[in-house]
């Protein structure tokens, strides 16, 4: 029986949980996409922004897939327009859960409070299993996603605060990273500088500063009911075999995104 939905103050207090959501569109894409979920009794709830690929894939199938990684090249992937990661067959659902997943949850739709910014999803569990085990917490791990939100806003935030950020984060990295942390992290800079170059070549694409200094940190712009606008999710072909390579692949770049996450940089080159 679904729970009633919770309040949006009782929404933000909730611990959010950062993991990857793959859903497959109505046509049978496969979709990949970093989001914030929280852990309620009977139920995995999402918040997707509108417009979403998952959240449309979502209403359309009534499915997705908990993917909890550890490789954080899959959240600096998505938010630099490298969408495409190797899959696996669900077992209990049509769908495909990441193959460097450690452990993935298969969701089935139980309710949608939807909203014209931030609909509510609540899922329940059909399936979990365990793939690899997790080795314990690295700090290079937890500033790439950390850098991966900085650079999903840098149309957003101030450019000083994420250059301010990016360069404490990097303290981390350079203690702590193993190779996935260095590519992710590369990728994270790239698509800073990027931004940085097109903005200086191209006022309109600077930061609005009235905008940008509003903007909160996460969690609490996390739960505020900020709406994207324009953006156009690229879809990835289903692949449920071995992959050739737990990176991306040429056809992953070029993802679009908009407010209040958003691709920071398009058309780079593959890694
Ligand atoms: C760590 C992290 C957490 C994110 N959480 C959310 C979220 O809870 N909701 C959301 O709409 N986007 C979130 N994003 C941004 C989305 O991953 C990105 O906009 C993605 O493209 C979702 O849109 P799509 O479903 O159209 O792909 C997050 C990004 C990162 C790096």
């Amino acid at each position: 029986m679904p729970q009633p939905c919770l309040s949006r103050e009782q929404r933000m207090n909730e611990q959010i949980f950062e993991a990857i959501v793959t859903t497959l569109s109505a046509g049978g894409q496969a979709h990949i996409a970093p989001m914030g979920i929280c852990y309620q009794d009977e139920a995995i709830a999402l918040m997707p922004f509108k417009p979403s690929a998952t959240l449309d894939n979502i209403v359309a199938t009534g499915h997705a897939v908990l993917n909890i990684v550890t490789d954080t090249r899959v959240f600096a992937g998505c938010v630099t327009g490298r969408g495409r990661w190797p899959t696996r067959a669900c077992e209990r659902i049509e769908g495909v859960r990441l193959h460097c997943a450690l452990r993935h949850i298969e969701l089935k739709l139980i309710e949608c409070r939807d909203d014209p910014r931030r609909p509510l999803l609540r899922m329940a569990p059909v399936h979990e299993a365990e793939h690899a085990r997790f080795d314990g917490f690295n700090r290079a791990q937890a500033a790439v996603i950390e850098g991966a939100v900085l650079i999903s806003r840098l149309h957003l935030l101030a450019p000083g605060k994420i250059d301010q950020e990016m360069d404490y984060l990097q303290i981390a990295i350079d203690k702590t990273a193993g190779p996935n942390e260095r590519q992710a992290w590369q990728w994270l800079r790239q698509a800073q500088a990027s931004h940085r170059a097109a903005a200086a070549k191209a006022p309109s694409l600077q930061l609005s500063p009235a905008r940008g200094e509003g903007e909160k940190p996460r969690p609490k712009a996390f739960c505020d009911s900020l709406g994207g606008q324009g953006r156009r999710p690229a879809a990835v072909p289903l692949a449920t075999a071995a992959g050739p390579h737990p990176n991306l692949s040429p056809e992953g770049e070029g993802a679009q995104h908009s407010a209040p996450f958003s691709t920071a940089a398009k058309g780079r080159p593959a890694p």
